[in-house]
């Protein structure tokens, strides 16, 4: 028995294949090849699926955050704050802008933005423009409890819903809904995945939402160049890619969810083993599965273990971003991001696990713990 960590068979299938190649062959006889009917279409149905009034579709979400960044004005000699847990771009993107990052530290049992942590930071930096918590995992960051902070001071909030397509809010609301600025990235590996590079941002303001337009087409408006923007278009083949996506998505999102609550049946009481609180079964988006152990060198010796039996897991993230060497230097708090990245593996998690795979998953977990 072998378990991928990921299982792009089934995603991409004969009739899946079919379809895109159908919508290829239109394209290229239409030569639309940058933007299109699908961007448009898929803009209009992500966005009232996670109840945004707007979605942009962007290149890919690194471009994301940087255009969401710029669109709320932030840029040379800015602070921003930024979750230390995450993949490097949403560090990247606020030197990208000019700005400099901040690290705030994480929950210890999720990985999510600590809302204490910014507390302490906001109090300790006057001149915070901006903050980026992200999404990890999928998981909703805590944003009424961000925005209780933020708002009073008139800090902006974008989230990095990178890994969170279909995921909810605690109070239920799809992520999206807020009316912060959500980026999202469609990189093949995530929940909502393209065949290539693309991104998107959501938001509810019109305002925010031209000037996102506009960044993402060199500054262009329907009367010439506006401002200074960039090339951040996305190719009319992956929104098609998108579109064909979307509608399996809610089943596939509905099937992570139930693979996640059997791991948590199955992985709940084991000693040497903590997962992550299990609310979020009902929230997250599942993009990934992660457990931590009670060491680095038990975290390797799992993957090993899940290796011998032919099942796939992967370190998201072996660092935590200030222990990466550009950014060892950043201001910040980041004690508990530290140890929740030493001890965090994922186990796999894709929409077509089985209850025996996840079974055979978990007893190779247990087996390897006793
Ligand atoms: C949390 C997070 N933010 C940002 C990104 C960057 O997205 P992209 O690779 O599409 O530029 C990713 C992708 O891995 C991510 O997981």
């Amino acid at each position: 028995m072998a378990i991928g960590f990921y299982n792009f068979q089934r995603l991409h299938d004969e009739e899946f294949r079919k379809s895109v190649m159908e919508r290829f062959e239109e394209i290229v006889n239409k030569n639309g090849f940058v933007e299109g009917e699908y961007n448009d279409k898929f803009e209009n149905e992500f966005a009232s699926m996670q109840k945004a009034k707007h979605c942009d579709l962007v290149a890919n979400g690194t471009d994301a955050l940087e255009i969401a960044l710029k669109a709320y004005g932030v840029g040379k000699g800015d602070k921003v704050a930024i979750a230390a847990i995450s993949f490097y771009a949403t560090a990247e993107c606020v030197y990208n802008v000019g700005a400099e990052p901040i690290f705030v530290d994480v929950e210890p049992q999720t990985g999510l933005m600590c809302p204490e942590s910014l507390q302490r930071i906001v109090n300790k930096h006057e001149d915070i423009k901006a903050i980026i918590c992200v999404h990890i995992y999928g998981m909703p960051a805590n944003i009424s409890a961000l925005e209780k902070i933020c708002k009073p001071k008139n800090i902006k909030i974008v989230e990095d819903g990178a890994q969170a397509a279909g995921g909810f809010y605690e109070n239920g609301e799809p992520i999206g809904s807020s009316g912060n600025l959500v980026t999202y990235s469609f990189y093949p590996t995530k929940n909502l995945g393209a065949f290539g590079d693309a991104g998107a941002i959501l938001c509810n303001d019109d305002k925010l939402s031209e000037d996102i337009r506009s960044i993402r087409n060199h500054g262009r408006s329907p009367n010439g160049h506006r401002l200074i923007g960039r090339n951040s278009r996305c190719d009319h083949l992956q929104a098609a890619v998108l579109h064909l996506k979307l509608s399996n998505a809610p089943t596939q999102n509905e099937n992570r969810k139930n693979i996640a609550a059997w791991y948590f049946e199955e992985l709940r009481s084991t000693a040497g083993l903590e997962l992550v609180p299990e609310k979020y079964i009902k929230t997250s988006s599942w993009h990934l599965f992660p457990v931590r152990l009670e060491t680095k060198e038990k975290k390797y010796a799992l993957k090993e273990a899940l290796a011998e039996k032919n099942i796939g897991s992967s370190l998201f993230y072996e660092k935590a971003m200030p222990e990466e060497a550009p950014l060892e230097n950043v201001p910040g708090e980041k004690t508990h991001a530290i140890t929740f990245a030493h001890k965090t593996i994922c186990l796999p998690m894709h929409p077509f696990l089985t209850q025996e795979d996840v079974k055979f998953v978990a007893d190779t977990v247990k087996d390897f713990l006793k």
